[in-house]
């Protein structure tokens, strides 16, 4: 694993912010995961490399934090909230809906390998819930007809 060209420019722009390795850590894991989708543990010994740490220090990091995917996921990463304003509001349904139509459940894949699904807990929009996040851009105020134009775009 190596950064892209475009990615390397934006570690030295963070090594002038993050002086500091640890504080670096985390923008590095976004950036690997911003790249690949997942931190493969090449990626984490390349991190360690740049950062003079070791793998080991890095792969405390990327495990404590549930947001770093350690295996290849889908193009598509959709992490519907389960806490209780969205599941109030519907957030069942859409889990339901990926089910049936894609054939997933949280934690799976598609076996086209295009979508990955999450539950996941409180992603702090709460008011705009029933609520996912696709591809890290929340989409607020969902409902299953607009996650099937959602996922039929993505076909
Ligand atoms: Fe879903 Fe907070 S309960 S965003």
């Amino acid at each position: 694993f190596v950064f892209t060209k475009e990615n390397e420019e934006k570690f030295q722009e963070q090594l002038k912010k993050y002086p500091n390795s640890d504080a670096m850590m985390l923008p590095c894991l976004w950036l690997v995961q911003e790249q690949e989708n997942w931190i493969s543990p090449e990626a984490m010994i390349f991190i360690a490399n740049k950062l003079k740490k070791t793998p080991i220090q890095v792969y405390e990091v990327a495990t404590f934090y549930t947001m770093f995917n350690l295996k290849p996921i889908g193009t598509y990463h959709i992490e519907v909230c389960k806490t209780l304003s969205c599941m109030l509001m519907g957030a069942n349904d859409l889990i339901k809906f990926m089910k049936d139509t894609v054939g997933i459940e949280p934690g799976q894949t598609s076996e086209d390998g295009k979508f990955h699904l999450s539950a996941v807990e409180c992603l702090g929009a709460c008011g705009g819930a029933p609520m996912f996040a696709f591809n890290g851009v929340y989409k607020e105020n969902q409902s299953v007809e607009s996650l099937k134009k959602l996922v039929e775009g993505c076909k």
